[in-house]
């Protein structure tokens, strides 16, 4: 009997053709409903989840005692309880590197975007309001030649690095452990926290979420940052007090922001959607053809492994 596996969402075909041989059940196009996961994954040896999906102690106990592998389709996998998997001996997989490119380039363009008021500038043209040109309309502050701030220096962080060379930009980082061969390779100083917020002209945020990461960024580290200062977040929603961020943003505290990641998506603060200083995308970082094929790829391809009895290619538990 072929082993059972579910696939939370309709991921590309790319991953998909790796899984025949197994018994696939493919769930829909949009998340499915905590109830309708619990009855799908019954019996299930491996689950292809998504970062819509949180996959914890239920999940698994609903699955029984089949279950060998969790295979993430993301880089990131604070959706996926991994003591309660380690506990029951499920290897746990996500899909590093693959997209490190594509959402290096997100935060560049939510960069540019917010610093350029590229979302403002679009929505005055498509109301009909714009009238002519103007010496003062839409101006932001310069990209090229200012001080960039990234915080979590890892792989995107680094790759995040490498953009800015075009645009002669000086380059800060902190992270919770300093990378001196980064630091020489990239030309990056390495900063306290408290003085990357305070000298930095755009602030990328690349660190994983984590209890101590959670709200790294809230009212206080606002009030550090300078007021033509631009925050991109790429990584995870709650690494940001989407709240204080918002008040941030209303009273001018900084200049604006771009976000692709929200604290409960597909929830949006009310207040950021009414402010024209923040640009919002729809966490869409890795978001290209060619790396969510990657990603389903490598997430099919951890899970096949692990069933067949080899090692996957990233084990994120051991
Ligand atoms: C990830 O991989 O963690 C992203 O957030 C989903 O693209």
């Amino acid at each position: 009997m072929p082993e059972k596996v579910l696939v939370t969402r309709k991921v590309p075909d790319a991953g998909l053709r790796l899984l025949e041989g197994f018994d696939v059940t493919v769930l829909a196009e949009q998340p499915p409903e905590r109830g309708e996961l619990l009855e799908a994954v019954r019996g299930a040896a491996g689950i292809l989840p998504t970062v819509t999906e949180k996959i914890d102690a239920e999940v698994m106990d609903a699955a029984g005692g089949d279950l060998r592998v969790i295979a993430n389709m993301a880089v990131g996998y604070d959706n996926i309880d991994v003591e309660a998997a380690t506990e029951r001996g499920v290897v746990v997989t996500n899909t590093p590197e693959v997209l490190n490119e594509t959402t290096a380039d997100t935060a560049f363009m939510l960069l540019l975007a917010a610093a350029r008021r590229l979302g403002e500038a679009e929505r005055l043209l498509r109301s009909g309001r714009w009238d002519a040109w103007g010496p003062k309309q839409l101006t932001g502050p310069d990209v090229w030649g200012k001080r960039l701030g990234i915080i979590g220096f890892g792989r995107i962080g680094q790759v995040l690095a490498r953009r800015t060379k075009g645009f002669d930009m000086e380059l800060a980082y902190h992270d919770q452990y300093r990378n001196e061969e980064a630091e020489r390779e990239l030309g990056a100083r390495y900063l306290e926290l408290d003085e990357l917020l305070r000298t930095c002209d755009f602030i990328s945020i690349h660190t994983p979420l984590t209890p101590e990461t959670t709200h790294l960024i809230g009212a206080e580290e606002l009030r550090k940052m300078k007021p033509e200062a631009v925050l991109v977040n790429t990584s995870r929603g709650p690494v940001v007090d989407e709240s204080a961020l918002a008040d941030a943003l209303a009273e001018g505290l900084i200049f604006a922001s771009g976000l692709d990641v929200y604290e409960n998506e597909p929830e949006v603060h009310p207040k950021l959607l009414e402010l024209e200083n923040v640009v919002l995308a729809p966490h869409i970082g890795s978001a290209s053809i060619e790396t969510r094929d990657k990603m389903a790829t490598l997430a099919a391809q951890n899970l096949a492994a692990v069933l067949r009895g080899k090692e996957p290619k990233t084990p994120v538990n051991g």
